[in-house]
């Protein structure tokens, strides 16, 4: 009988031990998969219903949600297009056939797709009471996630929020807090001409300045994060992204426009 403790008993053991820990660690991941993909797709819920504002502690996230309609938008024409319902923009982004490279690229996300989501939230009435796009772009460290919630007019901010980055907390971080979030609402993304105006600015908006509708505080020791966001913003409402969808939805809330929506 071979020792306990002989070179091949040795290895035997620390085979057998690998091989279990393998076994226990590949099962544990398999099995909780489901389980990390539902609390991912939570997560998001929640994220959209908070920038909605409807979003309550404890609420049934699943019913909340039957008031959120996503549809998909080809960002050169503008138009609404049908994708499959596992269609995920991120992974279409580096797709060359889905996606595109960006020249010029403000926002650092190098790849674009070509077409996005869009979630619409709908009243007791059933009219589209907010529109609300995903939004992403470099900062100082990282690239930050969020959501921008538009009034019905296409225009108008109603929310912002990000639920992912990796800027430094206390600094650039504070772009998750509320009390600088609560800086958007009510500005106007466009002016009269349709261009994209809005902007956030180094230290406080002056009280007299005559752009305020279109101005936001920058963070204060954090201005790369808070140009990284103005840039995020004007890239993804701009002409190359939501531009010409919410150009459109624009004119269609105009009294003689139709509006379907
Ligand atoms: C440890 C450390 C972390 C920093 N984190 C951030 C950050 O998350 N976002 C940011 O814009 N600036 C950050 N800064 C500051 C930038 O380096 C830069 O000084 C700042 O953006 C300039 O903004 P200000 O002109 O408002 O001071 C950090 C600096 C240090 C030393």
């Amino acid at each position: 009988m071979a020792s306990r403790d002989s070179i091949a008993n040795t290895l035997r053991v620390s085979f057998m031990v690998c091989l279990v820990c393998a076994i226990v660690v590949s099962t544990a991941a398999v099995s909780l998969r489901e389980a990390q993909q539902q609390n991912r797709l939570q997560f998001r819920q929640t994220n959209i219903l908070q920038v909605a504002g409807i979003y309550e502690p404890g609420m049934d996230l699943s019913a909340a949600f039957e008031r959120v309609e996503r549809r998909f938008v080809e960002f050169e024409s503008g138009n609404y297009v049908d994708m499959p319902d596992d269609y995920d923009p991120v992974r279409a982004a580096r797709d060359p056939e889905m996606g595109r490279t960006l020249e010029r690229d403000p926002a650092g996300i190098r790849r674009q797709p070509k077409v996005g989501e869009v979630f619409l939230v709908r009243d007791e009435a059933d009219e589209v009471s907010r529109i609300i796009l995903p939004v992403h772009g470099y900062g100082l460290w990282s690239t930050m996630y969020g959501f921008l919630a538009l009034e019905p007019d296409a225009n108008t901010v109603a929310g912002i929020s990000f639920y992912e980055h990796g800027e430094t907390p206390g600094l650039g971080g504070d772009i998750e807090k509320p009390r600088w979030q609560q800086l958007w609402e009510g500005k106007r993304l466009y002016d009269e001409d349709g261009e994209v105006a809005i902007r956030v600015v180094k230290g406080a908006v002056p009280e007299d300045a005559p752009n305020r509708e279109h101005r936001v505080d920058g963070l204060t020791g954090a201005t790369i994060t808070s140009e990284g966001v103005s840039q995020l913003v004007r890239f993804w409402v701009g002409e190359r992204a939501f531009g010409p969808y919410l150009d459109r939805v624009r004119k269609e809330n105009q009294p003689d426009g139709n509006s379907d929506g």
